[in-house]
């Protein structure tokens, strides 16, 4: 966590760098089911954001990601309102915030909290199941906590699923209700995972980097017979409609679930906090023998009549609590240091390991970031290494065992050479990413090819890694418009294919065709512009030739776009206007997006000013036109309800005024910087 800001003007810049950074997490993790950091490291950036709301209160805002759950929502399935919000856990790391949850509840309940149910934190995806008159009726995900896609086709392919209940005894158990509604997580076994990604593997799909992404993504598929050929298992948890308060305690929720033919998984019944705090440490060890991935445990008050008087936060219950464990960790050697050429040329250095098994999986790689991460660390090739799993397939080399290390091992240095075209490798200034620049670059083109053809962008299954290397060895393909020059006798005669692969990679490639804007923009592997960018761009002009056309300032008008991004999509649109009129000519980038204008509302609306002290670049009669302008109220004395004073030169009281009432506080740059941006989108 970074230093806590001491002014008020740091702490909003790095509030708003956070905030962003957490819904594009966010926005992976829920809608792309492909998440780019660990769950710890959003954690620890979601409590750096809470801290900094808590110092600040004026920073606060009701749509900031501390005030809300992420949200998985999706555009291709109906959505549906949750009747009790789907909200989540509060998380713990340390018994010490354990302790702390437990003295909590006795300071709230004025009581000892008494027992506790100590259950599977389940790394997978929750669901919502309605049943009618006992049956299956209707299955949702969590969405944004209020409403979520419907998805009960897909989770009526869950064997475990029942699809009738027994009505009779819920109703004398819980009482009469509309529907009953029990909540549960989704998963897939770390075994039946890993055979899954094999056979992807072999067929040339993308891997997915973790159980919970695969479960995730396969839920938000369309084809439900597709869905039921994957794995998916259940667990059920809770009984949210009409909830467990009548039945006093939460082990007998789960009892109740059980005997209804849900599945449930192993729990804990434990009486006070040592017990609480040594059952904590039994599930740890437990872990590893669990078929399923697990990131912690949930503690529950076992007291169910308490819960709605504990109540909840904005996010999550009181009377729960998720308590993480560390990743799993194992020692291994590195064997050697490989340097890998991606799509955009930098060079990733990843460790080939000593195969070592790893929270269920076999381990051989691990990524090493850059040449500055493995000076930090003092990683050698010889090492002992100890490498840790965030939940995903490429493991990470947390540290060396100095101790073991051979007397004769050398530091290790990037080559300074592209080891794929053999042009000097650069770095630019500020970045730690050392970079071969040559577009003509055959790892580059691998690269760019692999992505073009992946999942979320033109989608071409059939045109795995393997088959993408085939193809650019024999020099079939020497750029992406080769691959719709392919022809069907060529590919047919290729060692391991057939008239079947042929014509089963023929026809991906012509559906790809009319991939959505947005999967083509992306596919175009434009610096800076990701799935969510490109679905913005798409958005906002509605075709690629529109795009192609705008200027700086149009492309600073995107939702999100900052002018660096802006700056350096010019110069790439330019620069490769020749592959797009080929690609275009090629039947691609042709497929348009009806405009979505979201209406931008300036950061000024409805806020309150005062202006004292002179300003330089304008007289107050302008500054308060301007401001108007852009929705603000402007007045002439300082109170509690002031969102901000623009202090000039020579302030008068004002300014202290506004410090004493901790009212925030502007100088004339803030203002203009506020005013332009108002204005460029009015
Ligand atoms: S209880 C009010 N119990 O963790 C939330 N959740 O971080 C009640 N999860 O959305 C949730 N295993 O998807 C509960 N045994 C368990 C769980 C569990 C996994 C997930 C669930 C929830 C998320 C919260």
């Amino acid at each position: 966590m970074e230093a806590m800001p001491t002014s008020i003007v740091e702490a909003r810049a790095r509030v708003k760098a956070l905030r962003e950074a957490l819904r594009r997490h966010e926005y992976l993790y829920y809608v792309e089911a492909a998440p780019e950091i660990s769950d710890v490291e959003f954690d620890r950036m979601m409590a750096e954001l809470a801290a900094l709301e808590e110092a600040f209160p004026p920073l606060r805002t009701p749509d900031s990601p501390t005030q809300r759950v992420g949200s998985d929502l999706q555009e291709k399935f109906p959505r549906a309102s949750h009747s009790v919000p789907m909200i989540s856990l509060a998380n713990s790391y340390e018994p010490a915030e354990v302790e702390a949850f437990h003295h909590r509840l006795e300071r709230l309940l004025g009581r000892e909290p008494g027992a506790y149910v100590v259950e599977p934190k389940i790394d997978g995806v929750a669901a919502a199941l309605r049943y009618r008159d006992g049956r299956f009726w209707m299955g949702l995900t969590r969405g944004d906590g209020r409403r979520g896609d419907v998805i009960t086709a897909n989770l009526r392919t869950i064997d475990e699923l029942p699809l009738e209940i027994d009505d009779a005894c819920l109703r004398s158990a819980v009482g009469d209700s509309d529907f009953y509604e029990v909540r549960g997580e989704v998963y897939m076994p770390t075994a039946d995972f890993a055979a899954f990604n094999r056979a992807r593997e072999e067929e040339g799909l993308e891997v997915f980097a973790n159980p919970r992404n695969a479960t995730a993504g396969t839920l938000k598929t369309l084809d439900v017979e597709e869905v039921r050929r994957r794995p998916l298992h259940l667990w059920a948890y809770s009984l949210a409609v009409p909830g467990p308060v009548a039945l006093g305690s939460h082990e007998r929720e789960l009892h109740l679930l059980r005997e209804l033919g849900f599945p449930v998984p192993e729990f804990e019944r434990v009486d006070g906090l040592q017990e609480l705090l040594a059952s904590l440490g039994r599930w740890e060890q437990r872990r590893e023998e669990l078929p399923y991935a697990i990131d912690g445990v949930v503690i529950k008050l076992d007291d169910t009549s308490v819960w709605p008087t504990l109540g909840s936060t904005a996010k999550s219950p009181r009377y729960a609590l998720a308590y993480k464990f560390a990743p799993e960790q194992a020692r291994t050697r590195l064997l050697s240091i490989e340097a890998s050429v991606g799509r955009t040329g930098v060079v990733t250095p990843v460790a080939n390991l000593e195969p070592v098994e790893l929270a269920g999986t076999t381990v051989s790689r691990a990524s090493l970031h850059n040449q500055d991460e493995i000076d930090r660390k003092d990683i050698r090739v010889g090492d002992t290494v100890i490498v840790e799993k965030g939940g995903d397939i490429i493991p990470k080399v947390v540290s060396v065992v100095l101790s073991e290390r051979p007397a004769d091992s050398r530091p290790y240095r990037l080559p300074q050479h592209c080891p794929s075209c053999g042009s000097p490798l650069y770095r630019e200034e500020g970045q730690v990413a050392w970079r071969c620049l040559d577009a003509a670059c055959p790892a580059q083109l691998r690269g760019r090819i692999r992505h073009f053809a992946s999942r979320d962008a033109m989608n071409i299954e059939g045109l795995g890694e393997k088959w993408i290397d085939l193809l650019l060895e024999r020099g079939l393909v020497r750029g992406i418009p080769d691959l719709y020059r392919l022809d069907r006798e060529t590919l047919a005669s290729l060692p391991g294919w057939g008239e079947k692969s042929a014509d089963n990679l023929l026809r991906h490639l012509e559906r790809s065709r009319q991939r959505p804007l947005a999967a083509q923009i992306y596919a175009l592997g434009l610096r800076h512009v990701g799935v969510t960018t490109a679905r913005q761009l798409a958005r906002h002009f509605g075709s690629f030739d529109a795009l192609r056309r705008a200027g700086r300032e149009e492309l600073e008008a995107v939702e999100d776009l900052g002018p660096v991004i802006a700056a350096s999509l010019v110069t790439e649109l330019e620069r490769n206007g020749e592959f797009y009129d080929e690609l275009r000519s090629l039947g691609l980038l042709q497929t348009t997006e009806e405009r979505v204008r979201v209406p931008t509302e300036s950061a000024l609306a409805d806020k309150r000013f005062v202006l004292t002290g002179t300003l330089e670049s304008m007289d107050r009669r302008e500054a308060k036109r301007r401001l108007e302008t852009a929705g603000a109220k402007v007045t002439a004395t300082v109170s509690r309800r002031t969102d901000v004073v623009v202090v000039g030169e020579d302030p008068g009281s004002k300014a202290e005024k506004a410090r004493a009432l901790g009212v925030e506080i502007w100088d004339e740059n803030r203002l203009l910087q506020a005013l332009r941006e108002a204005e460029a989108r009015a």
